[in-house]
Formats: structure tokens, sequence, C-alpha cells
């Protein structure tokens, strides 16, 4: 059942149609993005979800879009007291919270996909590497040395307790991706680059730090119409595209991409 089939009955017609056709759910947070319109039926909503999805027990509203550095945003509690949660993946488990650390279960796939291209013995870098959904997946499933970097001291935080909580070994830097070359003294078979939003600058800085023959997985946001020209100036930069794809729509036109890199 769909949950606006849900909410029948409950809400008046004209109001069941300014509902989003889905949510997000984190571990048991359900995060609800609804428009201003519907605020007086907030409450309503987050309590018919509830009691009609015995696997959430806290429901935040996003107030609004994911913002700075970190990518977090505000959210009020509706349901609950708490914005932590334990999310499952890949068969690792992550503490996650959603009010401090960026986090989202959409990558799940392409995560799982950047696991089965990892070969043992590897040193693998993650820029960029929140609370470690790319990287603990990958060191709990090969025989590898993995570093990740972020700029939040809570996502480090959160990652060091991950990688406990799975039983894997990780090296964990605070620091700033902009300075990779002054932080990093060794080189990476694998560099995995989730770029923030507009900065594709990283993938040329991190470029010095990938061993010969090594592979990057560049994550960035664009319109389909602005790929032929990309693909060019990967091209043009000394890249061969060893494939390249859409992983999903985050605006209205706009997609996160994933493109494997080698250099020629
Ligand atoms: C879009 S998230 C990706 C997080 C993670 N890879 C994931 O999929 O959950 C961006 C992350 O980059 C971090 N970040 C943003 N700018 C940074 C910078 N200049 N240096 C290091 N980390 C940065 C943020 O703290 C955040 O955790």
């Amino acid at each position: 059942m769909s949950w606006s089939n849900t909410l029948k009955g409950e809400l008046p017609n004209e109001k069941l149609l300014l509902l989003p056709r889905g949510f997000e759910v984190i571990g048991d947070i359900a995060i609800l993005n609804l428009l201003p319109s519907l605020s007086d039926e907030k409450h309503l909503i987050a309590q018919t979800l509830v009691s009609h999805s015995k696997n959430i027990k806290v429901v935040l509203l996003k107030k609004n879009k994911l913002a700075g550095e970190k990518r977090i945003a505000e959210f009020e509690i509706l349901i609950g007291d708490r914005t932590t949660t334990l999310h499952r993946e890949n068969g690792c488990v992550f503490h996650v919270d959603i009010a401090k650390t960026y986090f989202s279960g959409k990558m799940y796939f392409e995560r799982d996909r950047i696991v089965q291209k990892v070969n043992d013995g590897e040193d693998v870098l993650v820029l960029f590497c929140g609370v470690g959904p790319f990287l603990i997946p990958i060191r709990k499933k090969k025989d590898v040395r993995i570093i990740g970097l972020d700029n939040n001291p809570a996502a480090c935080l959160l990652f060091r307790k991950n990688a406990e909580q799975n039983n894997i070994e990780a090296e964990i830097i605070l620091g700033d991706a902009n300075s990779v070359g002054a932080i990093f003294k060794k080189k990476f078979d694998r560099i995995v680059i989730p770029t923030p939003y507009g900065q594709d600058r990283f993938l040329n800085l991190a470029r010095p730090l990938l061993k010969p023959g090594g592979t990057v997985h560049f994550y960035t946001f664009k319109k389909d119409f602005e790929i032929p020209h990309f693909k060019r100036l990967l091209e043009e930069m000394g890249w061969d595209i060893d494939y390249y794809r859409d992983c999903g729509c985050v605006a209205p036109r706009v997609s996160r991409y994933v493109f494997d890199l080698k250099e020629k």
C-alpha cells in the first residue's frame, strides 16, 4: 500500500495531493520533507506513518536543504527524542546522527558496486568519507588497507565507532581535503571521491595520490546535457573513462554521476 493511501480518510483530498511521493528511512528514523502548506497536518502524518510501519520509531521533519560543507540539514523531531540511529547496509552496521553528519541510504547499491571492484592487497582512500559507508564494507569483505578523510569531527568519531562495531581496522583522518597533498605521503591503488556539490577540482587535487595503474571513482553532480562535454574534458585531462553511470536524481534534472577513471 502506498503511504498516501494510509492517510486516506485522515486528510482532505486536496491535502493528500500535496504529499511527497515517499520519504527516506535511515535505521528506524523516517525523514519527512513536507510542503509548508502541510505544516498543520505534520503531527497527524507522522503519527499515521508510525502506526503503519512498526520499524519506524522516530519521525523527523526536514526544515531546510542540506547546507554547508558538512552537508547537514536542520530537523524538527515530530516523534521520538533522538536523531541517532543504527542503519544496516551491505552487511555492515552504521551508527548515524542525522543532525550532525551527512548520510543517505540511497547510494547502497553503488557502494556495493565499488566493493566488488576492489582487489585484495589494495591501499584504498576515500575522501569525504562521512561515517564510513564506502570504506567499512570494503574492509569487511576485502583484505585491504583503508584510509578515510573528513573535516567533520562528528563524522570521524562515528566512523571510529562504526569501524569498532564492524570489527575492522581503519585509519580515519580529521582533515581538509584541500590539503590532501600535504596530508598524505603515500599513494593509493584506489581513490573514491564522493565530491561535494560543484567542487570537481578535488579530482585534480587527489590525482598525485594515485599509484600508476590505479583507479579513481569520481562522483559529480551534473545535468544530463552536460555529460558529453564533461566526458571530453576528462579525456583531455588524460583520463580513460572505464565506466560511468547516473546514480540517481538529486534535484530537478540534476543527477549524481559516477566515473571510474584510470590515467592514460
Ligand atoms: C556528500 S557527504 C559524503 C559522505 C559519505 N561519503 C557518504 O556517502 O555518506 C560529504 C562529506 O564531505 C565532508 N566534507 C565536505 N567538505 C570537506 C573538505 N573540504 N574536507 C574534508 N571533508 C569535507 C563533509 O563533512 C561530509 O561528511
